[in-house]
């Protein structure tokens, strides 16, 4: 049975307002979707590239979020690979350096944005002014290129010792920290200087540097009740007890109340290289071994 003329006409109607709701919501997610590639686009490149005026502001953001860990310059610091670098290990384009800004790296001690102490996050703009100040601070060519990375190898892991201590990449000793990423998360600078002056700055975990009692591997030597001695690094302290690894890499955990006694000294259990143990050629062959590694 045919539906009567009346019927059928409203549910003509019905069937119109509908069509015209969804060239609605068509138009509405048109729109929106335009509004949100253009967005996209605009994270894409920085606005400010090669202004001047730019840096000069996100130089002065620098001071004021990031020296802390990368160093006055950007040239990195104890808790900051150098971001001089053209070469980034978490990519090197406009658009990867927002990202790693604006959302940390995960795991590591790099916040992201609005996460240090100070809590207040940049803007967009801010960031972009950020970057353009690193690219005004970037060297056009990469410090890798300078050493032998191959005869670095062969140093660290032969006659300069230094794999007795170091671990990298599940390879080496552990009383000393393990050094897989130390090339990108460390400066050059910063890698010489804990070569021949190690007590000048002890290691900090890398990880941990947010943290308020980061680990520092500070040299502990105790005397238990018995009179037997242990020289080795400090791996956690509290007010009660000690945990510490012994140079032969066995693991402690003293309670200090029964120690005959316990020192600590910030002088380093690596020996200083002087150029006699490892010239400034060799060791530039070790750095670019920590650096390729790094980079991996
Ligand atoms: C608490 C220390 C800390 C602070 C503060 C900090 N960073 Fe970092 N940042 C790090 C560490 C550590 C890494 C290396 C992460 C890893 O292991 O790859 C890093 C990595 C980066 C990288 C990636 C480098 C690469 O090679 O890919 C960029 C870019 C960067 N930081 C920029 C900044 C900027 C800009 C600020 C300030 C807004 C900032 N960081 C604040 C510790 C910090
Ligand atoms: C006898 C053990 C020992 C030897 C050998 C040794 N180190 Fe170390 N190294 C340590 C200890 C312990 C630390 C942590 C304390 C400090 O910062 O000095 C350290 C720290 C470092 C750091 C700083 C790491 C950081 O994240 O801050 C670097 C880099 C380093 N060593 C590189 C080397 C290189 C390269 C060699 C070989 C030329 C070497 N070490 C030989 C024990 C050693």
């Amino acid at each position: 049975m045919m539906p009567s003329w009346n019927s059928r006409n409203q549910l003509f109607r019905k069937e119109g307002r509908l069509i015209r709701w969804s060239y609605v919501l068509a138009g509405c997610a048109l729109i929106s979707f335009c509004i949100g590639g253009t967005w996209l686009l605009a994270q894409d490149k920085n606005p400010f590239a090669r202004d001047a005026k730019a840096a000069k502001l996100g130089e002065f953001q620098f001071r004021a979020n990031c020296a802390f860990c990368h160093g006055l310059g950007a040239r990195g610091g104890g808790r900051g690979p150098d971001l001089t670098r053209a070469q980034k290990r978490h990519g090197s384009s406009d658009a990867d350096l927002f990202r790693t800004i604006n959302e940390g790296v995960p795991g590591t001690a790099m916040p992201p944005n609005g996460a240090t102490q100070q809590g207040v996050g940049m803007t967009d703009e801010e960031i972009w002014q950020v970057i353009s100040y690193i690219r005004s601070v970037e060297k056009k060519a990469d410090a890798t290129s300078t050493g032998n990375a191959a005869h670095g190898k062969e140093l660290f892991q032969g006659t300069a010792g230094c794999s007795t201590c170091h671990m990298i990449q599940g390879k080496g000793g552990r009383i000393g920290p393990d050094l897989s990423t130390a090339g990108s998360a460390r400066s050059t600078e910063y890698l010489v200087e804990s070569v021949r002056m190690p007590s000048k700055r002890l290691a900090q975990g890398i990880s941990e540097a947010m943290k308020e009692f980061s680990q520092e591997y500070e040299t502990v030597t105790v005397v238990t009740a018995d009179g037997t001695k242990f020289m080795g690094v400090v791996l956690n302290e509290d007010h009660f007890t000690l945990q510490m690894m012994d140079t032969r890499e066995n693991l402690h955990l003293f309670e200090k109340d029964k120690l005959k006694s316990l020192e600590k000294s910030r002088e380093s259990l690596m020996p200083a290289y002087d150029q006699k143990m490892l010239s400034d050629k060799d060791l530039q062959d070790v750095v670019a071994y920590l650096l390729l590694v790094g980079a991996q």
